[in-house]
């Protein structure tokens, strides 16, 4: 596997890490011609994920969902988010009985969907099939059965909001009635990382025209490691047969085509998970000098409901709720969104194509 080719021009360079291939005109790396894909002489890993793995059933709705939605909105210079939510799951069996899901409520997507509409952006929604959606997430469970009440059972029923559920259903119900009337959000499901890779390249082919005006909000939390297609059964394992042995494998990163390819201009935002916080930040910087993408917000699994740390390539910093806040119902993806959209904002001045 070459990691330099000398050419005519200069020099092509394998980087390993992102799969990438530069061309560059002195051997210190200077990028003269940008960054070509890693296909021009080997498959990638990535690749190779998408070619023995197929697409979904809902594929190519969901992908004509995406491109109509995109190009509406791209047509009013909109600002535009493309928020994934929710964690995947890896199939252990062909016909599928027993998997390995990801930790995720889905809350963190949920919500910041909300908040990213409240400062009018396009929200793209791609979520965990029955994990947490913006609006209906404040009312799950037997919440919402809770605020109704029957009236006069037989042929004449009724049914009315509770008095006092009136003041906590009516702010909610109008923010959904105007994003839902006005056409500003877009809800599509993924359930296994491979649904995943191909709905997430789909939504980059269609946002890409946004350029610059594109963010990309990483929250699902995506399996690292999977059983290979051509290693799993087809059927339903057997107990019969013992404790089965399962070598799983390592997922590829989507981060490093995502910023080197599918939408080089857009802000791209990417979570990281840990539960060691001692590795927290040290993490969240490793990936963004591999991924080279904008911004990494790290969160601890115990407090990420009330502390996050915003890591860029030169600072970082913390967002944490105050007690009286979080007392006062305040979400913490309320100060995250508001960062995001003004580093977002920022961005903007200096990048505009
Ligand atoms: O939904 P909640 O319960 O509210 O929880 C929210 C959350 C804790 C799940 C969320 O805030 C969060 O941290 N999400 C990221 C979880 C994570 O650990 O990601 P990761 O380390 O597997 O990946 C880091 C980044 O790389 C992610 O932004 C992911 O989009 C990206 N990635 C991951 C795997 C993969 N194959 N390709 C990727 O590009």
């Amino acid at each position: 596997r070459p990691r330099c080719i000398d050419a005519a021009a200069g020099v092509l360079s394998v980087d390993r890490e992102t799969e990438t291939l530069r061309i560059s005109n002195d051997s210190r790396g200077t990028c003269i011609a940008g960054i070509c894909h890693l296909s021009l002489t080997m498959a990638s890993h990535w690749e190779e994920f998408y070619t023995t793995h197929l697409p979904p059933t809902d594929f190519e709705d969901n992908r004509i969902l995406l491109k109509e939605f995109c190009d509406r909105h791209n047509k009013t210079g909109q600002r535009i988010v493309l928020i994934t939510s929710g964690g995947t799951t890896v199939p252990l069996e062909h016909n599928t009985v027993r998997f390995v899901d990801n930790f995720s409520a889905g809350t963190r997507g949920a919500a910041s969907a909300e908040y990213f509409l409240e400062h009018s952006y396009a929200v793209i929604f791609m979520h965990r099939l029955k994990s947490l959606e913006p609006f209906t997430r404040h009312f799950s469970g037997q919440k919402f059965m809770d605020m109704l009440e029957l009236l006069d059972q037989g042929p004449n029923t009724t049914i009315t909001v509770k008095p006092d559920s009136v003041d906590v259903l009516a702010p909610v119900l109008a923010s959904y009635k105007n994003a839902q009337e006005g056409g500003r959000i877009l809800y599509v499901t993924f359930t296994t990382v491979a649904d995943y890779f191909w709905l997430l390249r789909a939504a980059c082919e269609c946002l890409a025209v946004f350029e610059t005006k594109a963010v990309l909000f990483l929250a699902a939390a995506v399996s690292d490691f999977y059983v290979p297609s051509n290693e799993m059964p087809t059927h339903k394992i057997q107990s019969g047969a013992g404790a089965p042995t399962i070598q799983l494998q390592l997922v590829p990163k989507l981060l490093a085509p995502l910023v080197n390819l599918w939408v080089p201009h857009a802000f791209i935002v990417s979570f990281k998970l840990e539960t060691d916080e001692s590795i927290l930040i040290v993490k969240a910087r490793d990936s963004l000098n591999k991924y080279k993408h904008k911004l990494v917000i790290g969160n601890m699994l115990q407090t990420r409901r009330q502390k996050v740390v915003f890591v860029t390539k030169d600072s970082s910093y913390e967002v944490v709720l105050k007690r009286e806040e979080i007392l006062n119902g305040m979400e913490i993806e309320d100060p995250i969104v508001s960062n995001v959209i003004a580093s977002h904002s920022e961005f903007l001045k200096t990048h505009q194509y």
